[in-house]
């Protein structure tokens, strides 16, 4: 038997883990024993810190319930949902719109309405606004029929689920028309700070960073034979548009509010213009590209529990 050093364990245990029969599975794990030793190496990780990693990835899983992923606001304030979502742009067979975090509030069951409607149910004086658009492939060529999911806070920058489990609110389903236009009324995003009363925020807040999100509307764009889009478009005249705590933002997803946009079919209010361009599908689009999900879909289980194999 060889003898067990800091220099010799990653390869002993890289070794035990050869038998892997899925490929795929045996080269991520190897890659992340790899990175994880190399980590502890370089900076003589202690067994007491080591403690209080799992002491807080114990924490951040205690505070995951039907309605709050607290695993994915870890993975979006670390930079690796929107790494992890830059690598899948990559593998798009064209380069459409960029995507963006689809965050923790998107909800499968929000209500199709037709195309004006109004998403938020109270609207404060000065607070309304028109969101319209394009839906188009990457040469221009409109998608009629593409559905056009939207969400996004109220003025209390809150979501609907943060305010009541129940309710339903700032979201809609909306279909282009024949020449691929959406159009949705709905009121300004305010940006706003992501969930801090958790082990993730004490970890924001440890180091000194704000856990602001710059004002946005989330999308998530479908249409047959195209690549899903999840983005988000940013008001380019908010503070933290160069710093979000969850490194969604970004110059080309930055839009103005027009107080008077001659092209918007709605007068009177002020508009944003977000085009959107899809790529067509490709051989990369029969996985999901999406990090993050509707919470209680992804705390049903059923497919985490899958993934293990019994024990012979
Ligand atoms: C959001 O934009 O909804 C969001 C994204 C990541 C973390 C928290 C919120
Ligand atoms: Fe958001």
């Amino acid at each position: 038997m060889r003898e067990l050093t800091p220099e010799t364990i990653t390869d002993a245990v890289l070794d035990q883990m050869a038998t892997t029969p899925d490929a795929r599975m045996k080269e991520v794990m190897a890659a992340a024993v790899r990175h994880l030793h190399a980590f502890a190496r370089e900076v003589n990780l202690t067994p007491g810190e080591w403690i209080k990693g799992i002491e807080f990835m114990t924490l951040v899983g205690k505070m995951c319930t039907p309605a709050r992923q607290e695993f994915i606001l870890l993975s979006d304030t670390l930079g690796l949902s929107a790494l992890v979502n830059g690598l899948h742009d990559k593998t798009a067979l064209e380069e459409g719109t960029h995507t963006s975090l689809l965050g923790p509030f998107y909800r499968e069951a929000a209500p199709k309405l037709p195309a004006g409607t109004q998403i938020a149910k109270n609207v404060k004086p000065g607070t309304e606004c028109v969101l319209y658009g394009r839906v188009s492939d990457i040469n221009g060529k409109p998608l009629a029929h593409a559905t056009v999911s939207v969400w996004q806070t109220g003025a209390d920058g809150l979501y609907d689920i943060q305010e009541n489990a129940s309710s339903v609110d700032y979201r809609g389903v909306f279909e282009t028309d024949a020449n691929g236009l959406y159009v949705v009324r709905t009121v300004k995003p305010r940006g706003y700070s992501i969930p801090m009363d958790g082990p993730v925020g004490a970890m924001v807040n440890a180091q000194r960073r704000h856990g602001m999100r710059p004002a946005h509307i989330h999308f998530l764009v479908g249409s047959t034979g195209y690549r899903e889009l999840v983005t988000a478009l940013y008001l380019r005249d908010d503070p933290h548009l160069a710093d979000d705590v969850v490194f969604g933002s970004s110059d080309d997803l930055a839009v103005d509010i027009a107080p008077n946009d001659p092209d918007c079919s709605i007068k009177g209010v002020p508009s944003i213009r977000f085009d959107l361009k899809l790529s067509r599908e490709g051989e990369a689009d029969k996985t999901s590209g999406r990090v993050g999900s509707d919470p209680s879909a992804i705390l049903k289980g059923e497919k985490v529990a899958a993934a293990a194999p019994a024990a012979s």
